[in-house]
């Protein structure tokens, strides 16, 4: 019988969902890699062991795709977690256009909904599984300049609540986390830039962004059994930024 667990990783070519992907691997899950094409994610089916299947998380079809050649390959789905995500540039949102912020409440918003689905259509009627959805600092609080972005992850942390209240009688739990700022690509140009480098991280108790690894482990410890008894929370994983 096979024991190993089966967890997908979205998002998994860059950043928080690589450094997550990796870590079960490491772990002995059975890893299931998905992103864009033309990201890194070919290297990760080396890297992992697993699978990768590329799919955009805001195509209905191919998540639905995605989905289905998991449970082929391995019959059941343990753990999700789902990191895909993107920020606009920091622009005032009297400047943003629409299709900006549709781009990202799309990928953030549409995205989560649909892998959340479609992992709760293999959970449900398995009786378990846990997924995490990876909200923001910014899925509680406000912040200057991204107000597509800071909308789209107040979507998503009340969408994780809304399916832990839904799907945690049938054994799946379902959970937000809310990193601060993390040292990814998605933050290199904010992190590079001096003078907002400088104010982030007074702005941060613990004095630094975080690592990859330290968003990873928070999803690591979500998707356990040790965490039998969590659902529906959010967990500021922020170096204190929301204790400020
Ligand atoms: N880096 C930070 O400071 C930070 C802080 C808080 C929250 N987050 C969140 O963490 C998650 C991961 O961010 P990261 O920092 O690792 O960013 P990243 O840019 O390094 O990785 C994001 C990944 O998502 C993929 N992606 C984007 N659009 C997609 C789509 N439509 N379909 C499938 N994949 C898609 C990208 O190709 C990329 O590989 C995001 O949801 C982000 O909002 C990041």
């Amino acid at each position: 019988m096979n024991t190993k667990k089966v967890t997908m990783v979205t998002g998994a070519a860059s950043g928080i969902g690589r450094a997550t992907a990796l870590m079960f691997a490491e772990r002995g899950h059975h890893v299931i890699c998905t992103d864009l094409p033309l990201t890194k994610i070919d290297e990760m089916q080396a890297l992992t062991g697993g699978i990768c299947i590329t799919a955009d998380v805001r195509v209905e079809s191919e998540v639905d795709a995605l989905f289905k050649g998991a449970v082929e390959k391995y019959g059941r789905i343990d753990g999700v977690v789902n990191c895909a995500g993107i920020e606009e540039k920091f622009i005032d949102a009297r400047d943003m256009s629409l299709e900006i912020f549709e781009q990202t409440m799309s990928t953030n918003v549409t995205g989560s909904f649909l892998i959340a689905r479609a992992a709760g259509r293999v959970m449900v009627p398995q009786g378990s599984g846990s997924i995490v959805l990876i909200g923001s600092i910014l899925s509680a609080v406000g912040y200057g300049g991204n107000a597509a972005y800071t909308a789209s992850k107040g979507a998503v942390l009340q969408l994780g609540k809304a399916l832990a209240v839904d799907w945690s009688k049938f054994g799946v739990r379902v959970n937000v986390i809310g990193p601060g700022p993390v040292a990814t690509p998605m933050s290199a140009e904010s992190l590079k830039d001096p003078v907002r480098s400088a104010w982030m991280k007074e702005r941060i108790p613990i004095g630094r962004p975080a690592t990859p690894n330290e968003i990873a482990n928070t999803c690591a410890f979500l998707l356990s059994d040790e965490a039998s008894f969590i659902t529906g929370a959010f967990i500021p994983v922020d170096g204190g930024w929301l204790a400020l």
